[in-house]
């Protein structure tokens, strides 16, 4: 008889969640032991108390695990532990070392047999990078950050200030004065200029080709990419932006680039926009992300490309559901 274990986490306690976290993790622990159902002899979970403790057994039996026995058990708070975690035994009739599997958030409780990953998304504006990142990172409860948003900061910051986005110099003293920067509250990433949080105001539509002009010069881009570096080297994180897989982690454990054509990407960021109350004319919206793709992809440094190892994703008809699916289920190949 040999003990096989494993935990995930969950975003929230909900019973999809707890069924979607329990099929997953018994799915990898199956997969990466090829295990037999008729070899599982019990499973025995505990959850955090923050989750509904009922609820794991009941997803094992829904996934199929229909002739072993199942207990569910809720383990006492420890301070400082894991939040929303579900930890799980399987005994199973098999002599062979067992392979644990931790997920997720649960990766920080084995270090030996789980690391740290970072997922990077690039592609042009409007191909729905930030969706899927927020997605991802809810679903593996790592980090999002959303690289966009540093440089949308840096050129909010030039246009209160009156300076001309494309002189470096000017630029650049607009940044010593300012210092944009991003915060996390409750995983939550907040864009801060000074003391303000400017997380809604660098979504107006003319600070988007502004970022663009001040994402071009090299003494900004290595300030950025210095932050971001720092934040992807201590944590599981997804970056969204550009240069992610190409240029700020070259190393990063899955890439991604997504596309969709020029019509549909401006049709979302119209949606989007006019969704924050924006009047937005729909060809001039076009024209713009047109335009500003051009300067991103014809850049000097850290361009708008594909990197050669990215897994390439036209989204164009695709649902958000189906995109999400397609990037699980290549990570899922991988770990
Ligand atoms: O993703 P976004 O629309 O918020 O990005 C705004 C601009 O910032 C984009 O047009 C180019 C620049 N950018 C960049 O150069 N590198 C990144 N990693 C992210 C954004």
């Amino acid at each position: 008889m040999t003990v096989i274990r494993g935990a995930t986490t969950i975003a929230e306690d909900t019973p999809d969640e707890i069924r979607a976290a329990v099929k997953e993790l018994l799915e990898q622990i199956e997969s990466r032991n090829a295990l037999k159902r008729d070899e599982v002899v019990s499973i025995v979970f505990s959850s955090t108390s923050d989750i509904h403790s009922f609820y794991p057994a009941k997803a094992a039996r829904e996934a199929g695990f229909e002739s072993c026995s199942l207990f569910s058990a809720q383990e006492p708070d420890i301070e400082g532990g894991l939040k929303f975690c579900i930890r799980v035994m399987l005994f199973v009739e098999k002599n062979e070392t067992p392979r644990h599997v931790y997920l997720r958030g649960a990766r920080v409780l084995r270090k030996d047999v789980a690391q740290t990953f970072c997922v990077a998304i690039d592609g042009p504006a409007g191909s729905g990078k930030s969706t899927i990142a927020k997605l991802l990172a809810r679903d593996y409860n790592i980090l999002y950050l959303d690289t966009g948003a540093m440089y949308r900061a840096c050129a909010l910051a030039c246009l209160r200030a009156g300076a001309d986005v494309s002189d470096e110099a000017k630029v650049c003293d607009v940044l010593r004065s300012t210092s944009p920067d991003v915060v996390y509250r409750d995983g939550v990433q907040h864009t801060m200029l000074g003391g303000e949080d400017v997380s809604d105001a660098i979504r107006a539509p003319e600070v988007s080709m502004a970022a663009s002009t001040v994402s071009k010069h090299i003494s900004v881009r290595m300030k950025m990419v210095e932050k971001q570096r720092e934040i992807a080297s201590k944590m599981s994180c997804v970056l969204d932006g550009r240069d992610i897989g190409t240029f700020v982690l070259p190393d990063a454990d899955f890439k991604f680039f997504l596309t969709a054509a020029p019509e549909v990407r401006a049709k979302r960021r119209a949606d989007e926009l006019a969704a924050k109350g924006y009047e937005v004319d729909l060809d001039a919206l076009l024209k713009e992300i047109v335009a500003r793709d051009e300067q991103d992809a014809a850049r000097e440094i850290a361009p708008l490309k594909k990197a050669d190892d990215a897994v390439l994703v036209d989204t164009s008809s695709m649902t958000i559901e189906e995109v999400l699916k397609t990037i699980k289920s290549k990570i899922q190949e991988k770990i």
